[in-house]
C-alpha cells in the first residue's frame, strides 16, 4: 500500500565522523531533505557513539531536518538537552520507556517531534495505542545497535499492519523502516507502506553518497511494481 512521497533519510552512522558537517552538507546538497543521527549508549544497544553535543555543533553549521534516533535506556533524563541542542525529532524506544505517553508529552512540549521505535523482537501492537500522539512509528528492520546489518524481510508485517491502521483512522503519523535499507529491500518497504527509510551504508557506505542517496530516492518516487532495468 505505497504511500505519497515516500523519502530516504540517510543516517549519519556510516559517514566519516572526523568530517561530520562536511558530509551532512553534502547529502543536503544532494537533496536529502532529513538525517538520522543514531545515539547509541552501550547499554541499550551494545555499542557506543554520540550525544548532545554533536546534535548541537551540527545544527550550528546545517539547516537540515535533524531526526535523532535515540537508542539509549532512561531516554527522558536526556530528551531536555537534546532538544536545547537543536533535535527537531527525537526517536525513543517502547522498550526503553516504562511510560512511552509520558516521553511523548515531555518532547512535544519542548517543540519537537516525537517518534517511538521497536525492536524486531517487539509486536508493532504495543504502538497501536499511541499512533495518535506521536508524529513518526519507527520499525526496526534489524537489530539496533550496528550499521551494514541485513534487512528482516519479516518485519515488513508490521509495517503493514501499522500503514493499514493508520491510514484507517487518518493519523498524521509517518511511518518510518531503519536497518538494511538498499535498492533491493527500499522498493519492498515502500510497497509495504514505509514512507521514511533510513539508509546509512547504501549511502555513505557508497564510492559516490550523493550519487547513491539520489539513486534510492528515484527509486522509492516510481510507482510501485515499476522495475528499472
Ligand atoms: C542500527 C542503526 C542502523 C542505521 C542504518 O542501530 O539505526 O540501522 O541507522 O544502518 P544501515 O542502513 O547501514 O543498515
Amino acid at each position: 500500500m505505497k504511500t505519497s512521497h515516500p523519502r530516504i533519510v540517510p543516517s549519519v552512522l556510516s559517514a566519516d565522523f572526523g568530517n561530520l558537517v562536511r558530509d551532512v552538507q553534502l547529502i543536503q546538497r544532494a537533496g536529502a531533505k532529513s538525517v538520522q543521527i543514531d545515539v547509541m549508549d552501550g547499554h541499550f544497544v551494545p555499542n557506543i557513539t554520540v550525544g548532545p553535543i554533536v546534535v548541537e555543533a551540527l545544527r550550528k553549521q546545517t539547516s537540515i531536518f535533524l531526526d535523532v534516533h535515540l537508542m539509549i535506556e532512561k531516554p527522558w533524563k536526556y530528551i531536555p538537552e537534546f532538544a536545547n541542542a537543536g533535535a527537531d525529532l527525537l526517536t525513543v524506544h517502547w522498550e526503553a520507556c516504562p511510560k512511552p505517553r509520558e516521553v511523548i508529552r515531555q518532547i512535544k512540549k519542548l517543540g519537537v517531534k516525537a517518534g517511538v521505535a521497536i525492536r524486531p523482537k517487539t509486536s508493532e501492537k504495543t504502538l497501536v495505542p499511541l499512533l495518535g500522539e506521536i508524529d513518526l512509528a519507527l520499525v526496526m528492520t534489524v537489530e539496533p545497535g550496528f550499521g551494514g546489518q541485513a534487512f528482516m524481510p519479516k518485519m515488513l508485517s508490521k509495517v503493514r499492519a501499522l500503514r493499514r491502521l493508520i491510514q484507517l483512522r487518518s493519523y498524521d503519523c509517518e511511518l518510518q523502516v531503519d536497518g538494511g535499507i538498499n535498492a533491493k529491500t527500499a522498493p519492498l518497504a515502500v510497497e509495504a507502506g514505509a514512507n521514511s527509510l533510513v539508509a546509512g551504508s547504501a549511502v555513505y557506505g557508497a564510492t559516490d553518497p550523493t550519487e547513491a542517496f539520489r539513486s534510492l530516492q528515484a527509486l522509492v518516487d516510481l510507482p510501485v511494481g515499476v522495475q528499472v532495468e
